[in-house]
């Protein structure tokens, strides 16, 4: 039996519901503030995440799905192309599975000129990524996304107001057991002084720390602080961090953010071990983490990206954002004991007695459904009883029998399932049956 690949997931419609329930939360919570939707293509260049995410990163280094065109693949084995043509042109034409949702978002930000039009460019999206990491609960090969974006404002009121999305959503939906994790990571002013400081810190500790380690004390120290391996925690305890070595601006900039998030009654800690995983953060970076969520813990993850724009070769504007992991929300969810409200009751079943009454039954299921009622029929010739039985199944509030008899004294019988009570019709009486099936409920 072909399954599906590792970690990846189908979403049945019991799932697929409830998705369809928070996606309309978190639209209708993005319309409130101001953000619009944008929905960016499932693969970009490779060079863009080459750039937007970087080089240092694991993403970038080894989690991306990369497509070749199935022609290219052939002319390479047919040797109609030669290797070096061959990777010439994915270096220069290759595409990517977008792994997140930021840099494509960026991409069109400046492709469509966005930056010309009054800021600030408030925008939203619900987008599947894919990344090819080692799958386990929580982690997926292909996982969806919400995520927000602000560009223009260097202010620090709209750090808070992203992370305030952020906040209300998931609290919003009635998960209680989460915290809101904030740090600074400085700016292009003061983190190369950091970076060297730690360098030199880390380097003296290099025969203590783990493989991984060892490669991003040159090209990326600030991933040192969130290493998982236990013997490299134990190693860094007197670690310098960048929050105590903010510039003057970063420190007001944070400043800021934590006063609006006080004014905001936004609960939150400050945790200078949060140093995300992707390249284009610089000032505010937060996490929402959860016991809910066990080794995966981190819900949503964000922060400033004042250079980002400018890396992708648009003009230099500021930008802030978050990614929330929808399947993540959803453990949270069950896992709170949160009920989703999901009615996908039938209003009525058309139960049909005898095939030449069939065109009768269609007709008027038609009919119903057009006026609105959530409705179905028979459709596998089933008998009376084992109809009513179905109806009972599904949960049908109403159960309209058409019978030969029926269709000749040109009536039908509504059946009020929670009651039991039975209504006649006139067959041709849609109205009717309509506003009697809606007030039996
Ligand atoms: P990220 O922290 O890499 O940030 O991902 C954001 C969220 O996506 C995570 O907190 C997690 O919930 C979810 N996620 C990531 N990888 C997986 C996976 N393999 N399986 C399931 N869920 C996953 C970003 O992607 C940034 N673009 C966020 C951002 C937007 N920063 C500024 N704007």
């Amino acid at each position: 039996m072909i399954q599906s690949p590792k970690g990846l997931n189908d979403s049945l419609p019991q799932m697929s519901a409830k998705l369809v329930y928070v996606e309309s939360v978190f639209r209708e919570i993005c319309r409130k503030s101001g953000f619009k939707e944008i929905r960016t293509p499932l693969f970009e260049y490779t060079k863009l995440f080459q750039r937007g995410v970087g080089e240092s990163t694991d993403i970038v280094n080894k989690e991306m799905f990369s497509v070749v065109p199935s022609v290219d693949l052939r002319e390479l084995r047919t040797g109609a192309k030669t290797q070096e043509d061959f990777f010439k042109r994915i270096d220069r034409e290759g595409y990517t599975l977008k792994p997140e949702g930021t840099a494509p978002v960026v991409r069109a930000f400046i492709e469509a000129k966005l930056y010309a039009d009054s800021q600030p460019t408030k925008l939203y999206y619900i987008t599947p990524c894919f990344r090819h990491e080692r799958h386990q609960a929580g982690r997926y090969r292909q996982f969806t996304q919400f995520g927000i974006e602000t560009f223009g404002s260097k202010e620090p009121s709209s750090d808070a107001e992203v992370i305030a999305l952020g906040y209300d959503f998931i609290s919003g939906l009635g998960i209680k057991d989460f915290i809101l994790k904030i740090n600074s990571i400085g700016c292009p002013n003061c983190k190369p002084a950091y970076n060297e400081k730690l360098k030199n810190y880390l380097m003296n500790k290099s025969s203590q720390l783990c493989a991984t380690c060892n490669d991003r004390i040159d090209k990326n120290p600030m991933r040192v602080i969130d290493c998982k391996t236990p013997k490299c925690q134990e190693n860094i305890t007197d670690i310098p961090f960048m929050l105590d070595n903010l510039c003057d601006e970063c420190e007001s900039h944070f400043s800021s953010v934590k006063t609006y998030l006080d004014s905001m009654e936004i609960p939150y800690i400050v945790d200078p071990k949060i140093v995300r995983g992707l390249d284009y953060y610089s000032k505010t970076a937060f996490e929402f983490v959860s016991d809910l969520l066990g080794a995966q813990s981190t819900v949503c993850g964000g922060g400033r990206y004042d250079g980002l724009v400018e890396d992708v070769e648009g003009p230099s504007t500021p930008g802030v954002g978050f990614g929330m992991g929808v399947e993540r929300l959803m453990i949270m969810l069950e896992a709170s004991g949160v009920e989703i409200p999901v009615d996908d009751r039938l209003d009525c079943f058309i139960a049909s007695l005898g095939s030449q009454v069939q065109p009768h039954c269609i007709g008027l299921l038609t009919k119903l459904r057009r006026g609105g009622l959530n409705c179905d029929m028979d459709h596998l010739s089933r008998s009376l009883k084992a109809q009513f039985k179905y109806a009972d199944k599904v949960g049908a509030k109403n159960v309209i029998t058409i019978g030969e008899d029926e269709v000749e004294k040109g009536i039908i019988k509504i059946k009020n399932m929670s009651t039991g009570e039975q209504t006649e019709y006139s067959l041709s009486d849609a109205a009717g049956i309509i506003n009697q099936v809606r007030s039996n409920g």
